[in-house]
């Protein structure tokens, strides 16, 4: 399934990785490789580290053990072409500043108060189309000129994955973005994300809860677990014998008429990897 041109350097590596926050390894022995215009979803439990894992990618954090490389340089030297929506983002009702210049931040945020001599009118007009442009792709036109305050969670999230994309990122760093949203958009997004992936060649890598509205647009998974990870083609991870191996407890995957994955496990594990909008079925938290 990977689409990498067989000796073309990977976008993102990780060899033998390891990672230590507050004097704990959360995981080691970390391998993936993400070339141009692949789809990679980062999965598990709740904890486990996979916001860290990302916080690895864009260099605020350093790898404990094994070599990370991004773009063919450390984690952050490339930070323009990096685009990242961080977890968990709303903004209170009483932010007044707009859709529309949320999404230029992404595009400007480090001259943010600064003027900048010499930025023609025929830059700024460039900079415009471009957010005008990213705002229609994710489908926010009718609501940028609005205090993003008073834009929905799922309205907020898609003029932050805008944000995300303003500058043309050759890596995305999305960490649930799927989060708040309902069923339809998050297949929508999910389409989104995959076509920005596989037509502009961005490297796409996205934790998610939920492996199914993202399911046809993946070419890899990681499945975090305590410890350790295990990294390839979902069709080989996501798998009963594999997951069962990673986790050290028995997990059946099953897969519905209609193409869905259920990952089941502990009945105790709070119902994570299913659809969070979906009622009934207990699983594995994985
Ligand atoms: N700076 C820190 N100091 C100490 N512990 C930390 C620090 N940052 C994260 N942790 C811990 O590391 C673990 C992994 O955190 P992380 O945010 O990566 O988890 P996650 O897999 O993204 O979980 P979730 O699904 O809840 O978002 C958690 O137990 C968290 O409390
Ligand atoms: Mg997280």
């Amino acid at each position: 399934m990977g689409r990498t041109t067989p000796g073309a350097d990977p976008v993102l590596s990780l060899r033998g990785a390891a990672v230590r926050v507050g004097g704990r390894t959360l995981w080691s022995g970390v391998d993936l490789t993400v070339g141009a215009g692949e789809f990679t979803a980062v999965l598990g439990p709740n904890g486990v580290g996979k916001s860290t894992l990302v916080k690895v990618l864009l260099g605020v954090l350093p790898a404990a053990a094994g070599e990370v490389r991004v773009l063919g340089g450390e984690p952050g030297s490339h930070s323009g072409a990096v685009g990242y929506l961080p977890q968990r983002r709303s903004f209170d009702a009483s932010v007044r500043i707009r859709g529309v210049d949320v999404v230029r931040l992404g595009l400007d945020g480090d001259l943010w108060g600064v003027p900048v001599p010499g930025l023609g009118r025929a830059k700024r007009r460039a900079a415009r189309e471009r957010v005008a442009e990213v705002i229609e792709l994710v489908g926010a036109t009718k609501y940028a000129e609005r205090p993003i305050g008073q834009c929905s969670g799922g309205e907020q999230q898609r003029l932050l994955i805008a944000q995300a994309l303003v500058r043309r990122p050759r890596v995305l760093l999305l960490d649930e973005p799927l989060d708040s949203l309902d069923l339809t958009n998050q297949a929508a997004i999910a389409c989104l994300l995959g076509k920005i992936c596989h037509l502009e060649k961005v490297a796409v890598v996205m934790v998610a809860h939920d492996v199914n509205p993202i399911l046809h647009h993946l070419d890899r998974v990681v499945y975090i677990a305590e410890g350790g990870a295990v990294s390839g083609a979902p069709a080989d991870v996501i798998t009963s014998e594999t997951l069962t191996r990673l986790y050290r407890t028995p997990v059946e995957v099953l897969s519905t008429s209609d193409g869905r994955l259920v990952v089941v496990g502990q009945p105790e594990a709070p119902a994570l990897h299913t659809d969070r909008h979906a009622t009934g079925g207990r699983d594995a938290g994985i």
